[in-house]
């Protein structure tokens, strides 16, 4: 895939939509939209980075499609997936006297999809949504799938659900004002994919940068997560092998007070649950060194600034428990993972 070159990939799931991937899509977003049918209004959602950067383009391309357009704006930031955004978004909804015929379209990042998804599960009992990713971590990952949700004080992504989006928008040209570490915390995820599903796709992202044919990496990632989402939408198997390095890295996040970026702490997260798997004979050491290498390569970090007694507390909040036991996404060797479950009190030997 090169520059101009468009591609749709269909996503199977309780509700099937398509993901647009493309440069120049932004300005046709409107008229991509229009054609989901009955939609008067919408509510543009973006935080103030990204809505100073392609607010006013996708109003336009809005406007140009006859949809009247109305936005909310709230400060970038992890900080701002939390309850009081969330009732703020909700309140300012139902204040303009948006209907469950209408909108809501997100545009940035993972934060801005998670959370603008949440609220259009939630509000009037749910409404449509678009997504239009802004970050790499929101093209790879985060826009595809319909994982919504929002923080709480006692952990990440507590209060959530599954909701599918109607439109997926991809632009890779909004990348290119995507800062250099934002950037990383997306090939975090990216480096993830190749991790658990494909060596052929590692490798190249050893031999070339991945910014250099960034398109096609884009369209790789989520060929991958439409197959994982067609067949485990609701998380309870294939699709935990997404969470590869998450639990550690959900540990981090919130133990640095949201300071560390999720990219980054997946990025840790799979080098320390690497170590371990390499400690308890699920994989080779070479497994490790292969890994790293990639990590180091992009600039990506690769030990946990935390206690590990800590870091096990904080992830036991984490979704990825049941009762006694927590499950693990493991390597058994280079594209390839496996899910294990383990006594939680067992956590701590095991990463030890
Ligand atoms: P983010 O949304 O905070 O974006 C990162 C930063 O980049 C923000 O400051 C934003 O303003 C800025 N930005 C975004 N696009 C830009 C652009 N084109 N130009 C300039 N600046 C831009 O964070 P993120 O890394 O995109 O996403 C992380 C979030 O995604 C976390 O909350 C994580 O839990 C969530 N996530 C969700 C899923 C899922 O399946 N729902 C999957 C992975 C991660
Ligand atoms: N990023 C994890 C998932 O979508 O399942």
């Amino acid at each position: 895939m090169n520059g101009k070159d468009r591609q749709v990939i269909h996503v199977e799931a309780s509700v099937s939509y398509d993901v647009l991937i493309g440069e120049g899509l932004l300005k046709d977003a409107g008229e991509r939209i229009r054609k989901l049918g009955s939609a008067e209004r919408t509510v543009i959602v973006s935080d103030d980075r990204v809505f100073a950067l392609y607010g006013e383009a996708l109003k336009n391309s809005l406007q140009e499609a006859g949809i009247r357009t109305g936005e909310f704006v709230f400060s970038h930031g992890e900080q701002s997936k939390c309850m009081a955004v969330y009732e703020s978004l909700l309140e300012s909804l139902s204040e303009s006297g948006l209907t469950r015929s209408d909108l809501l379209v997100a545009l940035g990042g993972g934060v801005t999809g998670d959370l603008c998804g949440f609220a259009a599960a939630t509000y009037q009992r749910g409404i449509r949504f678009v997504q239009i990713p802004t970050s790499l971590l929101a093209a790879v990952d985060s826009s595809v799938g319909g994982k919504t949700a929002i923080n709480l004080r006692s952990g990440k992504n507590q209060a959530g659900c599954f909701y599918q989006p109607s439109l997926v928008i991809c632009d890779p040209e909004t990348l290119r004002t995507l800062p250099e570490e934002e950037y990383r915390n997306g090939c975090a995820e990216v480096i993830k994919y190749g991790m658990i599903k494909d060596t052929g796709f590692l490798r190249k992202l050893k031999e070339q940068p991945a910014r250099e044919w960034i398109g096609e990496v884009i369209f790789r990632c989520v060929a991958m997560k439409r197959d994982v989402v067609r067949a485990d939408e609701f998380d309870t198997g294939e699709r935990m092998l997404l969470n590869f390095g998450h639990t550690l890295g959900h540990g981090a996040e919130k133990l640095s007070g949201y300071q560390i970026p999720h990219g980054m702490a997946v990025a840790m997260g799979m080098a320390s649950i690497t170590r371990a798997a390499v400690k308890n004979g699920i994989c080779p050491k070479e497994t490790e060194e292969e890994l790293l290498r990639l990590l180091q390569m992009y600039n990506l970090p690769t030990e946990l600034p935390f206690e590990k007694e800590a870091l096990v507390q904080a992830a036991g909040a984490d979704k990825k428990s049941s009762g006694q036991q927590i499950r693990i996404i493991l390597p058994e060797e280079v594209g390839r993972c496996v899910i294990r479950t383990i006594p939680r009190k067992d956590l701590i030997r095991w990463i030890g």
